[in-house]
């Protein structure tokens, strides 16, 4: 359904005027007047659907370059939102969109845990800090052999995340190399690269120019209360797409304009979050399911002139990962609602210890500073399934800072009460 168009049925009476049910016609309406915000983008109500010229004017010319040297057609504008006949309208509809299961392989599975054949093309490889993240120097993403990128998906869902500076990536290399990693996500209504949907534009400058509110002093609001405050660009602790059946597994985001000085994006690792629990906290949680729900959100077809609703998915809360077998946190402060069976009061308590526990242990965090040398990008390939990550945005778009993030889909999230806690494990993971 994802890339179908929702038809309206005609309904044209005797008098030659279209004649619908309520909400039919409240969702022709949306779909046909271009002054109503069809994609409810939470920041900018001013994005138009279809390519921007606009925005093709604020591109800066080495991005240009990446993109139409891969013959990217450029000339109807950039970035690209799908039609307005494409994007749901009303929560079932975003619902229905993926709500099947999707066959996945799992590449980390079985890899070789030692990651011979990738170490051995690489000139270097040093872990970041104890717990997330591992820098490989001296390797081109678009050369991988399949034996390395299994090996690749398995390190990054050890490590959490894995970077490359220094890369010259094409975006449909970096789309194949999502394929190969899972089902790419392919969004409904995000702006992605012109011709390439699931190549989607991480650009907050290009949401500021469309009317986000973002400034110095708002851009961290919704670290302090999600609720009452919403998240403005990246900034909020979050794990991507908690709401799909299958959610990301590995998600990669290159970044092909990089301020001077700034614009780092941070993780941390829910492995280790897991491991900061006492065990009769763990005990508790474990088996217990949480409430996910979307970053955007849609029409209640009972309800259409209440509030939009998001898109609600019940999933563990502590998962078990298929490729390391190990159990993490799986909470984020965005999107993490409710655990199920609580009393919303029980719940809040638990769920903000929770996600404090992700976002104070600094110890259990990276932050990373993306810098490349002149005119080459930095890939940062994460697991976003035992991770949170946040962007900071102290450049405040006074630079360019562009990326292109590709989400490869995984498993529908499991837990294994079988699994045994396994910090030992993981901080000895290679040598
Ligand atoms: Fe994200």
């Amino acid at each position: 359904m994802s890339s179908s168009t929702f038809v309206q049925e005609n309904h044209v009476k005797g008098d030659g005027i279209l004649h619908l049910p309520v909400d039919k016609e409240i969702e022709h309406l949306i779909r046909t007047d271009k002054d109503l915000n069809i994609t409810r983008a939470i920041q900018a109500p001013a994005f138009s659907t279809g390519q921007d010229i606009e925005g093709l004017n604020l591109l800066p010319k080495s991005i240009r370059k990446r993109l139409e040297d891969d013959n990217i057609d450029l000339s109807r504008g950039y970035p690209e939102i799908p039609p307005r006949s494409e994007i749901p309208v009303y929560l079932d509809q975003a619902f229905a969109i993926r709500n099947h299961e999707l066959p996945y392989v799992e590449r980390g599975k079985g890899a070789d845990p030692e990651a011979k054949s990738l170490l051995k093309a690489a000139t270097g490889i040093h872990d970041l800090t104890k717990h997330i993240g591992t820098e490989i120097v001296g390797l081109q993403l678009k050369d991988l052999t399949d034996k390395q990128k299994d090996e690749l998906a398995l390190l990054v869902e050890k490590r959490g995340v894995v970077f490359f500076r220094n890369q010259k990536l094409p975006p449909r290399k970096q789309k194949e190399l999502g394929e190969y990693w899972g089902n790419v996500e392919v969004h409904p209504q995000a702006p992605h690269v012109p011709g390439l949907p699931g190549v989607t534009v991480i650009w907050v400058d290009y949401w500021q120019k469309k009317g986000m509110d973002i400034n110095f002093k708002n851009c961290n609001d919704g670290n302090f209360d999600i609720v009452r405050y919403g998240s403005v660009g990246n900034q909020a602790w979050h794990t991507d797409l908690v709401h799909e059946k299958q959610p990301a597994g590995i998600t990669h985001l290159h970044l092909d304009a990089i301020p001077d000085v700034g614009g780092d994006t941070m993780w941390a690792s829910g492995y280790a979050a897991y491991d900061k629990l006492s065990e009769e906290m763990k005990k508790f949680l474990d088996g217990k399911k949480a409430v996910y729900t979307s970053y955007n959100k849609y029409v209640d077809r009972a309800d259409p002139f209440g509030e939009n609703r998001f898109i609600e998915r019940i999933h563990p809360i502590v998962r078990t990962h298929p490729a390391t077998g190990w159990k993490y946190l799986f909470v984020n402060r965005s999107m993490t609602k409710r655990i199920v069976g609580l009393t919303p009061v029980e719940s809040d308590v638990i769920l903000n210890y929770l996600f404090d526990v992700y976002e104070k242990n600094a110890d259990i965090q990276v932050r990373f500073n993306w810098k490349s040398d002149p005119g080459y990008g930095t890939s940062a390939i994460w697991d976003n399934r035992s991770t949170q990550h946040r962007n900071i945005w102290d450049h405040e778009g006074l630079e360019p800072r562009h990326g292109t993030r590709v989400t490869s889909l995984a498993e529908i999230p499991y837990f294994d009460p079988n699994q045994v806690s396994t910090r030992g494990i993981r901080i000895a993971h290679y040598s």
